[in-house]
């Protein structure tokens, strides 16, 4: 490898790189991925081992802290986030000002986003005891925004957090419960959503771990890096993707044309379609985490006695594709995205909240970049080069 500041400074020489295929911007500790055998890690743990043993919270220490947690600071870590998930009343009013029609990724980000607004006096980046209680309110607050923005969108009341309740079925009851009616939580559903915000929980240097790195390089504090990361995500050539698969196939079942004819036209590249939670940047063989996805995506469907066409359909798409040469060619796999949303469904979870829910995921590995990269003692601000192909000098018409 190659330190390019200092091939730059020394050559003169600027190297293009779009998309970033082969830049990396920083050293990390936190998540290895091996994506020609298809391996992924978290500080040094193989994804299979964590998402079977593990839970949300002990996963986002490991990520945060670097090791896992003792049953004592587990404890102590669950027990203050239980302590933080009120959000002001005030911020509740930032849901009314926006129509109910609002994305509910757009309403998370701009709820993140005015989150800083009530600890201005407590978010200075260099102070760790300021880090330490953010990560703690990050953890705390963002599933229960996020379980308004649902709320929001389906026009019910938002309730109150239930500190009684660890922190998925927690979120499950402020998405699912009722004003003044008790509300069971499904166990089955429980652990399933747990199993899957794990698999989210981070991914290295994606686009919006990325975008938090790049906005905390500037010494923006945890909640605006956060929310820039959050409209990162909401891309579909990234977590929009688990959103964009359901329509997809919604659109290939209602349109009667036949998974084979649309796969045509996606090799074709016809109107640009592209087989949505295909491909990956990294992965070029099969996402580890989409095989755990689908693994789970009959079991759960078959515990919450759920039945879903849209399953067999996803199936045979990745059947089809699988031994279709433009796919093979290109080294192309179902990612994490394909068959996460049939899950979701089944869970409730309308479309448009897909995306939020790997938001959540993603969080814990989102707050371990921001911390590891602002403790690099050699860090700097993110700032790319360019190679400028405008006009050369000229004159404003009427400058001689
Ligand atoms: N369907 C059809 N063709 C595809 C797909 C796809 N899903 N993905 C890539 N290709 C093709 C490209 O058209 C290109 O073909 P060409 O060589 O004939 O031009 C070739 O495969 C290489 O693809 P690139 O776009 O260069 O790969 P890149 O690494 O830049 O993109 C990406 C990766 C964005 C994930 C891409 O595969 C994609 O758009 N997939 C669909 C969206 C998706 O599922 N995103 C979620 C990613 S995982 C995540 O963020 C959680």
């Amino acid at each position: 490898s190659v330190d390019v500041s200092t091939f730059t400074r020394q050559t003169g020489y600027t190297a293009l790189d779009y998309g970033f295929v082969n830049t990396a911007a920083t050293r990390s500790a936190v998540t290895y991925i091996d994506g020609d055998q298809g391996v992924l890690r978290y500080r040094g743990y193989p994804i299979d081992q964590i998402a079977t043993n593990s839970t949300y919270l002990e996963v986002a220490w490991l990520l945060i802290y670097g090791e896992l947690p003792t049953a004592d600071q587990l404890g102590e870590f669950d027990e203050r986030i239980r302590r933080h998930t009120l959000v002001h009343e005030d911020l509740k009013r930032i849901f009314s000002a926006l129509p109910h029609t609002a994305h509910p990724m757009s309403v998370l980000s701009s709820a993140v986003s005015a989150l800083s607004t009530y600890y201005e006096s407590e978010t200075d980046p260099n102070n760790p005891e300021f880090v330490e209680l953010n990560t703690i309110r990050m953890l705390a607050k963002l599933p229960v925004i996020a379980a308004y923005a649902h709320k929001k969108s389906i026009g019910q009341a938002f309730l109150y957090p239930d500190n009684n309740l660890g922190f998925v079925d927690n979120f499950l009851k402020l998405n699912f419960g009722v004003m003044s009616e008790p509300y069971e939580v499904d166990p089955v559903m429980s652990r399933a959503l747990e199993r899957l915000l794990i698999l989210h929980e981070d991914h290295e240097q994606n686009a919006s771990t990325s975008t938090v790195r790049l906005v905390g390089s500037t010494g923006a504090n945890q909640f605006s890096s956060i929310s820039a990361g959050i409209n990162a995500l909401y891309g579909p050539l990234h977590g929009g993707a688990n959103e964009a698969v359901l329509e997809m196939l919604g659109r290939i079942r209602d349109s009667g044309e036949g998974v084979q004819r649309f796969v045509e036209r996606v090799k074709n590249k016809e109107d640009g379609v592209k087989l949505m939670g295909f491909g990956h940047r990294v992965y070029k063989n099969y996402d580890p985490r989409a095989k755990l996805v689908k693994e789970s995506a009959d079991e759960v469907l078959q515990a919450l006695g759920v039945s879903d066409p849209l399953l067999d359909l996803a199936k045979e798409l990745e059947e089809i594709a699988l031994n279709d040469d433009y796919f093979r060619e290109r080294r192309l796999y179902p990612n994490v995205d394909f068959y996460t949303g049939v899950i979701y469904k089944a869970m409730g979870f309308p479309t448009r909240m897909f995306t939020v829910l790997f938001a959540i995921g993603r969080l814990p590995g989102w707050l371990a970049h921001w911390r590891e990269a602002s403790q690099d003692p050699q860090a700097k601000i993110g700032r790319p080069q360019q190679l400028y192909v405008g006009a050369g000098e000229r004159n404003y018409p009427g400058v001689s």
